[in-house]
C-alpha cells in the first residue's frame, strides 16, 4: 500500500476515512483518543496542500438516520484536537456535502455525516461508494480499527479513487507486523478475556505463530478444567474442554509454551473487595471462585516476559475492573511496561478492555504500541485479512 509520501495532493480534495467512534455520555466526548490519533494524518494532507473531508461512522444505526447517533455531536472536540474550523454536513452523499466542500475555505476541515445513516455502508453498495468518490480526488484511509469492515467507506471507496494509507493506519500496520510478522524472538502473547469460545481462532493462530501463549482470566478456567482441575464457582466454559485440549496439543507440536495460573486468587462473591484468599491453581475451593492470578503465577510471567524480545497483549488476566483482582494484570503491565522502557523487550497491545487495564495500571504509555483498535485488532491476530487494508493495495 501507498502512503502520504506517495501522493501529490496539492490542491486536490482528500477524503479521509477516520474513525472517530468514540466512548461518548449524553453528547460529550469522555474519551477523545482516536480523534487525537488522527491529527497527524490531517496536517500532513493540510501542509501538502490538500483539503480535508471526513468520512466516518458513529455507532450501530443501521441504516437510519438516528439524530443521537450524529457525527455532529464530534465536531466541537475534532476542531478543538486539530486547532481549526470544521465544518460539518449533514450527509455524506450527495449537495448537501458536496456544496460543504465546495465553500470550505483552505485550511477547514470538511466533516461528514455518519456514512451508516445509509444502508449501502454496511453493503458495501457501490452506488453509495460511487457518490463518495464523486465528491473527492484522493481517499487515503486512516481508520484501520474499523478496516475489518468491508464497507462502501472502507473498501469500496479504496478501489474508486487513488488509495493510500494515513500515518495512522501505517503506524498500527507497521507495529503489528512488527509483533507477528517478522518479530524478533522470543515472541509471547498474553491472551486473556472472559471467554475462550470467543478467541478460539485467536488462541489457534498464535500456538503457531509465537513462543510463549499466555492464558489468563476466565479462559485460563477452562484450559485448568481441560487438564482435569477442579475450579469450584470460576467462570468456566465446559463444553469447550475439548478445543483446550486441542489447542495444547496443537501448541505442543508448534513448539509453543502454554502458561497457565500457578496459583489463583479465589472468594465467594464476585464484587469488589470480596473476602478472598491466595491459593495453588489446583486447590479452588468448590463453593469459590478464580477471579486473578497469583503471585507465583506473576512472578513465572515476569521471567518469561524478561527472557523476551516481542510481546502482543490482548485481555486482562483477572477480574481487572474488580479492585483488587486487578493486581495481576497491574504487575504484568507494570513489568511489560519496565522491560519496554529499558528498551529489551518490543510490546504492542489492542483490544478496548486491554487498552483500560492497561491504563489503569499507568502501563500503556510505555507500550510500544498501542492500537486505537478493538475488533480489527483481534482480526489481525487471528491471521486474518483486514478488506479495508487489502483494498489499498490494489
Ligand atoms: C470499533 O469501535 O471497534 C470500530 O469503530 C468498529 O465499530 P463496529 O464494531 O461497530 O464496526
Amino acid at each position: 500500500w501507498k502512503t502520504l509520501d506517495d501522493m501529490d495532493l496539492a490542491g486536490k480534495v482528500v477524503l479521509l476515512r477516520v474513525d472517530v467512534n468514540v466512548p461518548m455520555e449524553h453528547g460529550v466526548v469522555t474519551d477523545a483518543t482516536r480523534i487525537e490519533k488522527i491529527v497527524p494524518t490531517v496536517k500532513d494532507i493540510q501542509a501538502k496542500g490538500g483539503k480535508v473531508v471526513l468520512l466516518a461512522h458513529f455507532d450501530r444505526p443501521k441504516g437510519k438516520v438516528v439524530p443521537e447517533m450524529s457525527l455532529g455531536h464530534v465536531q466541537a472536540a475534532l476542531a478543538g484536537a486539530l486547532d481549526c474550523k470544521v465544518v460539518f454536513a449533514a450527509d455524506c452523499i450527495g449537495p448537501v456535502a458536496a456544496e460543504a466542500i465546495a465553500a470550505a475555505a483552505p485550511g477547514d476541515v470538511v466533516l461528514l455525516e455518519n456514512t451508516r445513516f445509509h444502508a449501502g455502508e454496511e453493503k458495501n453498495d457501490p452506488a453509495l461508494a460511487r457518490a463518495m468518490a464523486d465528491l473527492g480526488d484522493v481517499f487515503v484511509n486512516d481508520a484501520f480499527s474499523a478496516a475489518h469492515r468491508a464497507h462502501a467507506s472502507t473498501e469500496g471507496l479504496a478501489r474508486l479513487l487513488p488509495a493510500a494509507a494515513g500515518r495512522l493506519m501505517a503506524a498500527e500496520l507497521k507495529a503489528l507486523e512488527a509483533a507477528l510478522g517478522q518479530p524478533q524472538r522470543p515472541v509471547v502473547a498474553v491472551v486473556g478475556g472472559a471467554k475462550v469460545s470467543t478467541k478460539l481462532d485467536l488462541l489457534g493462530n498464535l500456538v503457531s505463530k509465537v513462543d510463549h501463549l499466555v492464558i489468563g482470566g476466565g479462559m485460563a478456567n477452562t484450559f485448568l478444567v481441560a487438564q482435569g482441575i477442579e475450579v469450584g464457582k470460576s467462570l468456566a466454559e465446559r463444553d469447550m474442554a475439548d478445543t483446550a485440549r486441542e489447542i495444547l496439543a496443537k501448541a505442543q507440536a508448534a513448539g509453543c509454551t502454554i502458561h497457565l495460573p500457578i496459583d489463583v486468587v479465589v472468594a465467594r462473591e464476585f464484587k469488589a473487595h470480596a473476602a478472598h484468599d491466595t491459593v495453588a491453581a489446583a486447590a479452588c475451593p468448590a463453593d469459590a471462585m478464580i477471579l486473578d492470578a497469583g503471585p507465583q503465577t506473576v512472578a513465572a510471567l515476569e521471567a518469561v516476559f524478561a527472557s523476551a524480545k516481542t510481546l502482543i497483549w490482548n485481555g486482562p488476566l483477572g477480574a481487572f475492573e474488580l479492585e483488587p483482582f486487578d493486581a495481576a494484570t497491574n504487575a504484568a503491565a507494570r513489568s511489560v511496561a519496565r522491560l519496554t522502557r529499558a528498551g529489551s523487550l518490543i510490546s504492542v497491545a489492542g483490544g478496548g478492555d486491554t487498552v483500560a487495564a492497561l491504563n489503569k495500571a499507568g502501563a500503556a504509555e510505555d507500550f510500544s504500541f498501542i492500537s486505537t483498535a478493538g475488533g480489527a485488532f483481534l482480526e489481525w491476530m487471528e491471521g486474518k485479512a483486514l478488506p479495508g487494508v487489502a483494498a489499498l493495495d490494489v
